[in-house]
């Protein structure tokens, strides 16, 4: 997956066509045979023949306005563009004639006089498809001269942070037009004028930071010339080689080709074989890495005593005997289970392997989780009791077989937007659509899409919601018998239909707690159970509740009961946050399970492990992370190891979690930056960036996907190699010499990995798990003939309201979500250009509610919890229905999470951070918490700056 020289992806003009039925013609003398509505140009490339062309590329549909691609067929008068002529039965077709060579060289002359001719001086010189057709046609001169009317002094666009557009270089092609409405579904792009007049243009001829353009770059991939082009190919040049790796940020895992010059990356090329994203990315993967080389980065190890001390730079050595001396100490007075470890969705699988692998074997104790806890862990819950695998049952692929499609508590287009853009391309194709969403998320109303019903649930509700969906299904004879009588369990099947078909449970009864009208519910519980192939996606929206798991249950009742389980287009998705979320349950991070979701308890499963890692294994569940939050303030909790993961920003009740760090002897934090959980820290180690290893990560479809080491890394380890370290020090050896290893014990000691191996993903590109021996090349869709725990289970699903109601005191139920150009706690996008989307977190209120309080667009508003206060600037929009505010948490100091309570779902204890009641008041300050946030960051920014003048005057002996 090591290119040595940058090569382009072969392009065969047009889509592939898929059909029964085949074609056989001739082209060139050549005898070819395609699926039925292949284009001319296609069936020539398939047959190794390329037909010039310029504006047909085999990512988009067909335009036929070039007309480089002219071909000759017998029998036939003119010369048709091949790119739009489909290949016919019996056609003798030619594509070198001195005719066409002559026509093309015309072509060409007539681009060329309209276009600077400067090549050796133009970023895109090597790889210009302009530049190669006139080589190609053969162009020698033009006759035109340069002197009539040209564009060679259009303005250039640069308002784009990653790219520009440089009019003078534009051949209008449509394929940028093309790239944004099909590939993108943005629709941003128009050809505006005509004839000689007409040019590219963002939205009323508007700059392209001022359009509708989300950046994602397909355009400018889609590009002949250099018309839109990277800034960062016109500032460095062309790169030299390229790796494949896997998009680190959100849970779609992108494929893509890091292209570089040595260590350092000239663009990220989505992976057109890409299996996730065939092809396609957002800004963040595109264009948001500048943050693994950011200055802010911590490349040294470093330590202190207190946290009001100054950090102290040190060798990995003393760090990490440091650190290691520490937790047994604490051990040692505390005892055992005094210490623990927190896993990271951002890690590698190898990493968060060992980091479990180290809390149970080398501290001896099960006080291990991940920041899934806080996102997906309902899904594990809800979906292993319901049809007996904690994972998605689909790929992405599949949405393109959906007919009915439900959207639940995610908001794709911000945060998984390469999904959100094949969802919308299928939905433009006539799937229907139905959004249960408080807020009126983009996919409700976007260019030629329109939701058939958008649920504006009340937050708290879903489950509420969903049993009335299932009400209708029930009671109006919708239920897929065939499907239910063959695989699910009767008695459970029985049970559920009688609870559902309750009068308190109709869409009439439950109306007044959901707010949701009685009709739509209806509507659209007959159209899920009636349209056809019926898909469920769904994110935090649904699990971040006191009845997270509750409601998982209830979605996969719902796909049971309608047989939308088992084939392709249908299925129970859900839409993971993080890059390896699906990765880091998978490997046992969560402290009653050991890899492969086995319990802990399972002796025959300990058995193995304790024979594999040569210890003995604790038989009781460790802490999860509330409770370690509870016990450090408790006293018996004393010692975190923290790989990757900002918990003082993500968890909430902010500041319960910063007590309970405070209260804590030794916390080593393993990260890029000083964030916000290492202000805490007693050890900071400094971690890698997806660049800088080899590993794999786990997407939402399951799919396992390399990462691979495009740079050495900046701090002299990879995260793996520290962890190992750190086991070592402990006096637990880890003796991997490479994250291959560390994949061969995973397939070793996990049954559902058993097949998986690095040379089967390098010949694969991905697989899917199960990987094992019933399939070695994995599992793209699960539960096709029964259900993994045999027969489908169907859980009663009671709506219990939540104790987080709206009071007089807290009228406004406040829920947070988050926006396309940051990600998370921001730590990574909040140091790239994406800031010039979002520079802070602001509150969407209704504009009623504003009118009730005084408050206008613009204005500072306090938000009071039960749990805290702080302050954000309001937005009015009535994208939030009255009664309900909104919140995203991608910088610290909007203290989000001050504001968000203990309240947590009921079987795993993800918190409840959709649903906080709270009140606003007009204010002109930062709040309490703010100000005390404020000077404790700056005298940790001191601590840190001290840390670098002592080192330089240990370096300089001043
Ligand atoms: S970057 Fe994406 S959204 Fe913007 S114009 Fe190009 S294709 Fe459209
Ligand atoms: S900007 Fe590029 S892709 Fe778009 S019309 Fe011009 S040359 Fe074609
Ligand atoms: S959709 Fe997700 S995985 Fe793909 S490029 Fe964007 S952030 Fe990366
Ligand atoms: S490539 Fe066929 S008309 Fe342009």
């Amino acid at each position: 997956m090591l290119e040595t020289v940058i090569k382009r992806d072969r392009d065969l003009g047009t889509p592939a066509r898929v059909s029964e039925q085949t074609v056989t013609l001739t082209i060139d003398g050549q005898e070819i045979t395609v699926a039925e509505g292949t284009s001319l140009m296609r069936a020539a490339a398939e047959a190794g023949i390329n037909i010039p062309k310029l504006c047909a590329t085999d990512s988009l549909e067909p335009f036929g306005s070039c007309r480089l691609c002219l071909v000759q067929i017998e029998g036939r008068r003119g010369y048709p563009a091949s790119c739009t002529t489909p290949a016919e039965n019996g056609m003798v077709v030619y594509t070198e004639t001195p005719k066409l060579h002559d026509l093309r060289r015309g072509v060409m002359e007539l681009y060329i006089s309209d276009h600077p001719l400067d090549c050796l001086t133009c970023p895109a010189n090597g790889d210009c498809e302009l530049q190669d057709m006139a080589g190609v046609v053969g162009l020698r001169n033009v006759r035109y001269g340069y002197d009539g009317a040209n564009h060679l002094k259009s303005e250039k666009d640069e308002s784009n942070p990653y790219f520009t557009y440089d009019a003078s270089k534009c051949i209008v092609c449509n394929r940028c037009v093309r790239a944004c409405e099909e590939t993108q579904g943005t629709f941003a792009l128009t050809i505006s004028g005509k004839g000689f007049e007409s040019r590219v243009s963002p939205g009323q001829d508007q700059p392209f930071l001022e359009s509708e353009c989300v950046s994602c770059g397909a355009c400018v991939q889609a590009c002949p010339t250099s018309t839109l082009q990277e800034k960062t190919v016109i500032m460095m040049g062309q790169a030299e080689h390229s790796v494949v790796t896997t998009c680190a940020y959100c849970g779609v895992g992108c494929g893509f080709k890091a292209e570089m010059k040595g260590q350092e990356v000239v663009r990220m090329v989505p992976w057109k074989d890409g299996q996730a994203n065939r092809g396609h990315s957002c800004v963040k993967g595109r264009f948001a890495w500048g943050y693994a080389t950011h200055k802010e980065r911590v490349l040294k190890p470093m330590i202190r005593k207190h946290i009001t001390d100054s950090w102290k730079e040190v060798s990995w050595d003393e760090a990490i005997n440091y650190a290691a001396s520490e937790f047994r100490r604490i051990q040692g007075e505390f005892g055992r289970d005094a210490v623990g470890g927190i896993t990271s969705s951002r890690c590698t699988n190898e990493e968060t392997w060992l980091v479990q692998k180290l809390v149970r074997a080398a501290f001896g104790t099960n006080n291990v989780d991940t920041c899934a806890r806080v996102c997906h862990s309902p899904t594990g819950y809800g979906l292993k009791q319901t049809l007996g695998e904690s994972a998605g049952t689909q790929t992405f692929d599949s949405v393109m077989h959906t007919d009915v499609v439900i959207v639940m508590g995610a908001n794709p287009s911000s945060g998984h937007p390469v999904f959100a853009s094949r969802l919308k391309r299928r939905l433009r194709q006539g799937a229907r659509l139905i959004v249960i969403d408080p807020r009126r998320i983009e996919l409700v109303s976007s260019p030629h899409i329109k939701a058939d019903f958008h649920l504006q649930v009340r937050p708290g509700t879903n489950t509420a919601l969903l049993s009335s969906l299932a009400h209708v299904i029930a009671t109006e004879c919708l239920i897929d018998e065939a499907f239910v009588a063959e695989r699910c369990e009767t008695k459970a099947f029985n049970e559920w239909r009688d609870f559902v078909s309750l009068p308190e449970n109709s869409p009439e009864a439950m109306a007044e707690i959901t707010g949701v009208p009685a009709q739509a519910v209806r509507g659209a519980a007959r159209l899920f159970a009636t349209g056809g192939n019926g898909s469920i996606y769904y994110g935090l929206g649904v699990t971040e509740h006191s009845q997270g798991s509750t409601t998982v249950m209830a979605i996969a009742n719902l796909a049971m009961a309608t047989g939308n389980v088992g084939r392709e287009g249908v299925g129970v998705n859900p839409l993971r946050g993080q890059n390896n979320v699906q990765g880091s349950c998978d490997m046992g991070s969560f402290p009653h399970e050991l890899p492969g979701y086995r319990h802990i308890s399972d002796n025959t499963v300990r058995a193995q492990f304790e024979a594999d890692w040569g210890v003995t294994l604790q038989p009781e569940p460790g802490l999860r992370i509330p409770n370690m939050f509870e016990a450090a303030l408790g006293g018996s909790f004393k010692g975190l190891y923290c790989q990757g993961e900002d918990i003082v920003q993500s968890d909430p009740n902010t500041q319960h979690v910063a007590a309970a760090l405070a209260a804590m002897e030794c916390i080593v934090v393993q990260d890029l930056f000083l964030n916000e959980t290492a202000k805490y820290a007693h050890v900071f180690l400094p971690g890698s960036s997806f660049l800088e290893k080899d590993g794999t990560f786990t997407n939402a479809e399951r799919r396992i996907s390399r990462v691979r080491k495009v740079m050495e890394p900046k701090n002299g380890k990879s995260d793996w190699e520290v962890t190992v370290a750190l086991s070592n020090a402990l006096g637990y050896p880890m003796n991997y010499r490479h994250p291959r290893e560390i994949m061969e014990e995973i397939a070793r000691l996990t049954p559902t990995f058993s097949g998986v191996s690095y040379e089967k993903l390098d010949k694969l590109g991905s697989l899917q798990w199960p990987c094992n021996d019933d399939a070695p090349e994995g599992t793209p869709i699960m539960h096709i003939d029964a259900f993994v725990r045999g027969k489908g289970k169907f859980m009663i699903t009671k709506y219990v309201p939540t104790d987080e109601r709206s009071t007089r005191r807290f009228p406004l139920l406040l829920t947070t979500g988050r926006i396309l150009s940051q990600y998370n706690v921001g730590a990574q996008t909040r140091r790239t250009p994406n800031v010039m989307w979002h520079s802070e977190d602001v509150l969407e209120i209704h504009p009623q509610d504003a009118e009730d309080r005084g408050v206008q667009d613009g204005d500072w508003v306090g938000v009071q919890s039960r749990a805290g206060e702080t302050v954000l600037r309001a937005t009015l929009t009535d994208r939030v229905q009255p009664g309900v505010v909104y919140t995203t948490f991608h910088f610290p100091e909007s203290g989000a999470n001050v504001v968000t309570t203990d309240n947590s779902d009921w079987a795993t204890n993800c918190p409840e951070y959709k649903v906080t009641a709270v009140q606003l008041t007009r204010v002109s300050q930062p709040s309490e918490w703010q100000r005390q946030w404020s000077r404790f960051a700056d005298i940790q920014q001191k601590l840190l700056r001290e840390r670098s003048r002592e080192s330089e005057a240990a370096l300089t002996g001043k």
